[in-house]
């Protein structure tokens, strides 16, 4: 594989204070697709792209992304998780948005190698990460809207501390009770660039009235919940914990799928089906509503310590994480970081 190096290295930031996705490496991963063929992937210099202001996916959002992580053990191995359901996922969301799958072992190895020259980068705090960004836009330069014919795939790598600045403190999340994220039959499920712009307005309305993030319920009934912006979310009720089956507007989320097979394994009740505001509000008022944390590569596994639904606010667990949040926190980050075993096989070494 070919690989320019920098001339120019920067600095690394300090790992106490990286916040979320402000840094970036020294090198990153491209790979060019031109008449019908995917090019060999470089390691080029992180540096601005060339565009044409008509290239479409400035026009037409046609772009997908994921989010991964990588990890420095204490002997100093590099470590993913579960890096290959996240280039099956973006395979399936290029097909939804009508671009050209990618063979995942040649991107892989070409990760890889990136993460290999990189290494220095990965803090090794408790709470830290090198997260990993691949990226796929539709660069033709052309104004019809139809699928583009060319495509240009990256990796940019970005060492990360916690998601929210205020760390591992429960999150307060606003139902938004008017705006649609995604539909059935829209692109919910494609970790697709435009559902997080459609995104953004029920945010920025959460924020401004004192809440990280808003929590999206089904387009058609306005009833049913299903993710928050950057995660998924889970509630206990009573000994059952829930999360909204994939119906098809949800996204997919490997850290979602990883609690629930970590729950199973540990015996809990846990169940993906649909689950409506009056059922939250009901175990709520019953004193059955016992947890709630959200779930995501970026987020980990995130107590919500606060629901506000039709002006009514609902503090769960005291405002404080709970005995099955916690539980799944400290396992999850516990298999990332080799504290415990990888009983599921979803570490593999970087070699
Ligand atoms: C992730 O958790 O990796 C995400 O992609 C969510 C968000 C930061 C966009």
């Amino acid at each position: 594989m070919k690989v320019t190096l920098t001339t120019n290295p920067k600095q690394k930031p300090d790992s106490s204070k990286l916040g979320f996705g402000k840094y970036f490496t020294d090198h990153m991963l491209v790979m060019d697709y031109e008449n019908g063929a995917w090019k060999e992937p470089e390691i080029v210099p992180y540096a601005p792209f060339e565009m044409y202001p008509a290239t479409n996916v400035l026009h037409y959002a046609q772009g997908i992304f994921e989010g991964a992580k990588a990890y420095k053990t204490k002997e100093g191995k590099i470590t993913v998780f579960r890096i290959d359901d996240n280039f099956i996922r973006m395979n399936n969301s290029a097909k939804r948005m009508c671009m050209p799958t990618f063979d995942a072992k040649v991107v892989k190895a070409a990760l890889f190698e990136l993460l290999k020259l990189e290494k220095d980068w990965i803090p090794t705090e408790p709470g830290t990460a090198l997260y990993i960004r691949p990226t796929m836009i539709a660069n033709e330069e052309v104004l019809g809207v139809h699928a583009s014919h060319k495509y240009k795939f990256f990796i940019i790598l970005s060492p990360v501390g916690s998601y929210y600045a205020h760390g591992l403190q429960p999150t307060k999340i606003l139902v938004e009770e008017e705006l649609v994220r995604t539909a059935i039959g829209g692109t919910g499920e494609a970790k697709c660039m435009g559902n997080y712009a459609a995104s953004l307005m029920g945010g920025e309305n959460a924020n401004k009235k004192g809440y990280d993030q808003a929590l999206w319920l089904d387009a058609k009934e306005h009833k049913y919940v299903e993710e928050v912006g950057s995660m998924n979310i889970f509630f206990v009720i009573g000994d059952e914990v829930v999360t909204p089956q994939l119906v098809g507007s949800i996204l997919p989320g490997i850290t979602r799928n990883s609690c629930i097979q970590v729950l199973k394994k540990y015996g809990y009740k846990i169940s993906e089906r649909r689950i409506s505001m009056d059922e939250i509000v009901d175990a709520y008022n019953k004193g059955e509503l016992k947890e709630c944390f959200g779930s995501g590569t970026a987020a980990v596994i995130s107590p919500v310590g606060l629901i506000t639904y039709q002006g009514k606010d609902m503090v769960v667990n005291g405002g404080k994480m709970g005995e099955i949040t916690s539980f799944l926190y400290d396992k999850i980050t516990g298999i990332q970081s080799e504290r415990y075993p990888d009983e599921f096989g979803w570490v593999t070494e970087v070699k």
